[in-house]
């Protein structure tokens, strides 16, 4: 059975695609079998990988088409990583679901037929749409990622509220695995105040922070992804803290999945 991992905020550009690909080559390059599953019409899954966007995932959840999931897979060309990908087909087929009884429970029971994969990891779009639910719907588990600026709580509160609602609605059992600071600029008074806020709503819930680092960025338009392009930047391992320790880091976070999610 697959650990499935959806990375959601409503909020748009906070870094759930950076943090879903970096998570998912991080997996892959640990030796995880990994498929990541794009659903956002904006299609960057495939551009942060350097890749064409595709209509794989208006493939394999079209109602009428149904096709299995091995079938609507690519490789990223990367060891163990592969890939569903997205793009503009989806707002048509977000059309075609929604006229549909159980159209939230699709994607569960498409990704239940896939084989062989050990994490499944989901990038939702920044809206609140048939997806998101779906997405909450057929993961074990939810990362938050969240922009530190005025707002973050309240953001990450709204879409507790919405895994809230999953469970009440549709009886099911995705589980916060955490809040992801992202931005982190340890040297502004304003992001420290804002992650000691977080710590105070989210306590243990709060992730290893992840700098900001325009390596990120560059990346990202490179088609490349941070372990490829820049395997010692910060967003990946993190700043020294006063007491020297690195502090953050996607690398952090990678480690921190791998002991409580299985
Ligand atoms: N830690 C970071 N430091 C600097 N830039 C970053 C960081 N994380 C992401 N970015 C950049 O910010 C932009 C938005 O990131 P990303 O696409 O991951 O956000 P998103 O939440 O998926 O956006 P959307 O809501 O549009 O799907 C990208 O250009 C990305 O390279
Ligand atoms: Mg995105």
């Amino acid at each position: 059975m697959s650990v499935i991992i959806a990375i959601a905020n409503q909020k748009g550009g906070v870094g759930k695609t950076t943090t879903a690909v970096t998570l998912a080559h991080g997996l892959a390059l640990r030796g995880k079998r990994t498929l990541i599953v794009d659903l956002d019409s904006q299609g960057n899954v495939a551009d942060y990988l350097g890749m064409e966007s595709g209509p794989e995932l208006a493939r394999l959840l079209n109602p009428v088409l149904a096709e299995p999931v091995a079938k609507c897979t690519i490789s990223s060309g990367r060891e163990n990583l592969d890939v569903v990908r997205s793009d503009k087909t989806t707002v048509a087929l977000k059309t075609a679901l929604s006229g549909l009884d159980f159209r939230e429970f699709a994607l569960a029971e498409a990704l239940d037929k896939s084989d062989g994969y050990e994490y499944i990891i989901l990038d939702c779009a920044p809206s609140v749409d048939v997806l998101h639910t779906a997405a909450l719907v057929a993961a074990d588990w939810l990362i938050a990622p969240t922009q530190l600026s005025q707002g973050s709580v309240k953001g990450v509160r709204d879409l507790l509220v919405s895994l809230a609602d999953v469970h009440r609605k549709r009886r099911t059992v995705c589980q916060l695995a955490g809040v992801l600071p992202t931005f982190y600029d340890r040297v502004t008074g304003e992001s420290q105040g804002q992650l000691e806020n977080l710590v105070k709503n989210f306590r243990r819930f709060v992730l290893p922070p992840i700098p900001a680092d325009t390596k990120t960025r560059e990346a990202s338009r490179a088609g490349k992804t941070l372990f490829e392009y820049a395997p010692t930047c910060r967003a990946l391992v993190g700043v020294a803290s006063n007491g020297g320790r690195a502090e953050g880091g996607y690398n952090q976070v990678i480690d921190r999945l791998l002991e409580v999610l299985r």
